[in-house]
């Protein structure tokens, strides 16, 4: 392992080094394999299986075969203090994974961002009073890494806060201001440390500042920003993380770390643009804190609630030719993927189409609904894009919205004063006749009322979507 195979930069590769690169590059085509079975819900365990064995092989070539700049190996050093952290984080991450209910998981997705961005941000801290003075591309990558790491760290926390409700939406005043301000002292600070012509032993003050200021940036960024534009910002911040974890393989000069937080940062930016075009706002109002709001929705004649039985919901699907299910968060939250497919095997029995529309944020994290449905084995195919079905609702003769509110509220249409306001919608209000499954009258994420409720063709089936859809089956089978 210690034979010398020849020179880099003046150090000696041995054969150890070799096989460290082999296998960090075996670790990233592992990596981006995985990626791409995460891309369809068929095969993305596996994906999830194919990059988990990459960071393995990654992290326990790193422990065997890494060598520091003395020559020592990890074996050598602190290789317990290593293992006891592994296997400290693996049984909490196991124990998590295990415990957490579907419906926590954007929580969980932000709360490992802010670990993440909170490591990148640790290793620049500690690693920048070892840099060269004047080693201006060691110091970039520091300072970068501690900006971001710091910001995605509790930029994070925010959001587990109020993805979870133990926050709300504050800070609505001068926001746009505050944060402007406190962004261009942060980029300020951090180029003042990279032009200082002093020692980085001398200037640890100025980054322990930079990590201040960055923490408070990450709270103001995201204290603000409510309601239905939560999504661009959990997928903006997880980049972040990745980007952060990038540059800490910069600074360790570690190849799976730069191409692990690359894919991640990239990953997470391309699933940023989509929420970005999902929502209909631009990123530069994401960037600076601009958007979002409670925003009171217009005032308008309310009308009546009308309400469907059972048995007649029963009829009116079994004599329908097209039925379009729009679920929703509410579906996640009863639980009723298996029932809903109940529902539509049965009706589909009767040679009824019904297709599924997903809208890009419906529920609480990406993909949510295709995971949801995937995982009660809806096929793929039964699964319709927003922009597909929207053209069609016209034709159908039944939508039923289970558990879902703010995806198919028209106030994003003709509501200027409303938070959710140029938010794309699948056009329900469209559709012959609509059942809308919900325990009661309580509002969706956005928090605003939902004038579809009220309209004409509008019939509300009231109660858990889960016992509802079992009845509604239960009475269809019975006809
Ligand atoms: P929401 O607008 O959140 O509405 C969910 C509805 O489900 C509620 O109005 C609630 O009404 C009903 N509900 C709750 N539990 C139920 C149950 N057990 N049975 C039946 N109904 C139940 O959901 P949506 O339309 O899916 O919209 C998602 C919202 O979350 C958007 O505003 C989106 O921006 C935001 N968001 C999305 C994400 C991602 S990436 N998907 C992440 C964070 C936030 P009742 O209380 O009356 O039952």
């Amino acid at each position: 392992m210690d034979k010398v195979l020849g020179t880099l930069n003046g150090m000696d590769f041995t054969i150890g080094d070799t096989l460290l690169e082999l296998s960090y590059l075996i670790a990233a085509l592992l990596f981006v394999f995985g990626l791409k079975l995460l891309s369809h819900p068929e095969t993305a365990r596996r994906g999830n299986l194919w990059a988990a064995g990459g960071m393995g092989l990654a992290m326990i070539t790193t422990l065997l075969l890494h060598k520091n700049a003395a020559g020592q190996g990890i074996a050598l050093t602190n290789v317990w203090i290593i293992m006891a952290a592994i296997g400290v984080g693996a049984a909490i991450g196991w124990i998590i994974a295990r415990k957490i209910k579907m419906t926590a998981m954007p929580q969980l997705v932000s709360f490992y961002n802010a670990t993440g961005g909170a490591a990148s941000a640790l290793v620049a801290l500690l690693e920048y009073p070892n840099a060269l003075a004047g080693d201006v591309g060691s110091i970039l990558v520091t300072v970068l890494g501690l900006i971001i790491g710091a910001v995605a760290f509790s930029g994070s926390m925010i959001a587990y806060g109020k993805l979870d409700g133990k926050i709300g939406d504050v800070m609505k005043p001068f926001r746009t201001y505050i944060n402007l301000v406190l962004l261009i002292s942060t980029l300020g600070l951090g180029v003042f440390i990279i032009a200082s012509p002093n020692p980085p032993t001398e200037m640890v003050w100025a980054i322990y500042a930079l990590l201040a200021i960055s923490l408070i940036y990450g709270v103001m960024f995201v204290l603000p920003i409510g309601g239905a534009d939560m999504p661009v910002v959990i997928s903006l911040l997880n980049s972040f993380t990745g980007i952060a974890a990038a540059m800490a393989g910069f600074i360790y000069n570690n190849q799976a770390m730069i191409l692990g937080g690359i894919l991640v940062g990239a990953a997470g930016m391309i699933l940023t643009l989509l929420m970005c075009k999902a929502m209909n706002r631009s990123l530069i109002n994401v960037i600076i804190g601009a958007f979002g709001g409670g925003g009171a929705a217009i005032d308008r004649e309310q009308g009546n609630i009308k309400e469907i039985q059972l048995s007649d919901a029963a009829v009116l699907l079994s004599y329908s030719q097209k039925i379009v299910v729009i679920p929703g968060y509410g579906l996640a939250a009863a639980q009723a993927q298996h029932m809903v497919h109940e529902l539509d095997t049965i009706l589909e029995g009767k040679g009824i189409d019904v297709r599924y529309a997903i809208h890009p944020v419906a529920g609480r994290m990406p993909g949510h609904m295709n995971v949801l449905l995937a995982e009660a084995d809806v096929p793929y195919e039964q699964l319709v894009e927003m922009d597909e079905i929207n053209p069609d609702v016209q034709n159908v003769d039944v939508a039923i919205v289970i558990g879902a509110n703010d995806v198919v509220n028209p106030a994003a249409y003709d509501d200027p004063s409303s938070p959710i306001f140029g938010m794309p919608i699948i056009d329900a209000h469209l559709a012959k006749n609509i059942i809308i499954m919900k325990r009661g009258m309580g509002k969706g994420y956005a928090g605003i009322e939902n004038f579809l409720f009220f309209n004409n063709k509008t019939r509300m089936l009231f109660g858990d979507a889960k016992s509802s859809i079992q009845k509604l089956v239960s009475e269809i089978k019975s006809m």
